[in-house]
């Protein structure tokens, strides 16, 4: 069920009607549907209900305290980058052996962190990261989980700055060198191997590439297991695309089947770490139209929102619906650029988009709930918009919208 509809002529979230978040809340606000994302999830794990497995929600989609809580509540792990992220998910009420620490550029301190607090796993992305993790286990008198995140050089198919899976990208061990990484690991006293990860990209929409990824990944384990290294887990990562406009990706239960196919009945735990397909469609960015402009070649709809609250129009050139939140039943369709108030050209929420509008009207950006908030700025001394919650007929703030001083209240002056 999709959780944003209209209901007599406006746009709710759950039993909700967004004019009234609107006027309660202000604008622009993040809108999240509880049970959007309830619903995601349950899709995900019921669908590797027969294969022993642990959905890890990929945090840096959208990392509000409330939602990892809804997600710890129904029993998800996390994939976490940072040191930020892990006491983010320990302080909404996750468990740390549910944990899996991916990343490129672990630092000291966040090893020992992770290893103090016991996660899952560490997916361990290059042959100095093992060296570090092995010394700071060692310091501690601990035994490091790991797995090795292997770049199978896959072409993921989509935008080039989340593809992650191909020779040239930073990411991962290449999956030819990865049995004699594995070899090494073997031979260090404070390390346990304990799974295999790869992750290729992100809003991947067609199944290809994760197949490819995945057989490839199953010819190394098959290797590993002759040269005596025996894997608890495989980790497939993330990646499953969602629908923003035309695009058709495979059904959560078709990814799903299809990895475990690969898999065949090898008694692998299975690992994933979905950000996008749990959240982005359970959220939406409520913004209100401030003024109208005619220029001799276009129409913009200025609105309160910009490029720092919602960053991927401006940055991936993402197409996200707009939609209308009280359509007005009259009046003349216009081709729109709907753009925010920051002084650059790339401040734009959507392009040529064909609307009755009028100023003061609400309208919900589509699609937002994952790397929206995420992914917001302070650019232009613009505060952090408000966060709120829907359940039902409820509603909560779950961020406060930002205040001025708190965007200074770190810097001083250098009275000379
Ligand atoms: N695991 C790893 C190691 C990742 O790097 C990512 C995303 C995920 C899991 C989750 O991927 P998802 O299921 O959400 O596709 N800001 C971009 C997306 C960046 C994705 C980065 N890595 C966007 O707005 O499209």
């Amino acid at each position: 069920m999709d959780c944003f509809q209209y209901k007599n002529g406006v746009l709710h979230a759950e039993d909700v009607n967004l004019v009234d978040i609107a006027q309660q809340y202000g604008t622009p606000c993040y809108v999240y549907s509880r049970t959007a994302i309830e619903q995601q999830w349950h899709l995900f794990n019921n669908a590797l209900a027969n294969y022993p497995h642990l959905i890890c929600y990929a945090v840096k989609a959208n990392s509000s305290l409330a939602i990892l809580n809804v997600l710890a509540q129904l029993g998800a792990g996390f994939d976490i980058v940072s040191g930020g992220e892990l006491e983010r998910v320990l302080q909404a009420g996750g468990q740390a052996n549910k944990i899996v620490f991916s990343g490129v550029g672990k630092t000291v301190a966040e090893i020992r962190r992770a290893l103090e607090v016991g996660i899952f796993c560490f997916n361990v992305e290059s042959e100095a990261e093992l060296l570090r993790i092995n010394e700071i286990a060692g310091q501690i008198g601990k035994r490091a989980p790991i797995s090795l995140r292997v770049n199978p050089d896959v072409d993921a198919q989509t935008h080039p700055y989340i593809s992650t899976g191909m020779k040239q990208n930073k990411f991962g061990i290449d999956i030819t060198l990865a049995p004699q990484v594995y070899a090494m690991a073997a031979q260090l006293p404070h390390i346990d191997i304990t799974g295999v990860d790869c992750h290729i990209g992100s809003q991947l929409t067609t199944i290809t590439p994760f197949i490819d990824a995945a057989q490839r990944v199953m010819q190394l384990v098959e290797g590993l297991k002759q040269q005596g290294i025996t894997l608890k887990h495989i980790d497939f990562g993330g990646g499953l695309g969602v629908q923003y406009n035309a695009e058709t990706p495979p059904s959560v239960a078709d990814y799903a089947q299809a990895l475990q196919s690969v898999v065949g009945n090898s008694p692998y735990q299975l690992v994933f770490e979905p950000g996008r397909v749990i959240v982005a469609n359970a959220g939406v960015l409520v913004t209100k139209v401030e003024y109208l402009k005619q220029t001799p070649d276009k129409h913009f709809a200025i609105i309160d929102a910009a490029m720092n609250d919602l960053i991927r129009p401006a940055l991936y050139s993402a197409w996200q619906a707009v939609s209308p939140i009280a359509p007005h039943q009259q009046g003349t369709l216009q081709t729109y650029d709907i753009v925010g108030p920051i002084c650059e050209t790339g401040d734009f929420l959507a392009k040529d988009r064909e609307l009755i509008l009028q100023a003061g009207d609400l309208l919900a950006i589509r699609s937002a709930g994952a790397y929206g908030f995420a992914m917001s700025s302070n650019y232009n001394t613009r505060p952090r918009v408000a966060e709120i919650m829907v359940y039902g007929r409820e509603s909560r703030i779950i961020r406060q919208r930002e205040m001025l001083a708190d965007l200074w209240a770190l810097e001083s002056v250098w009275a000379y």
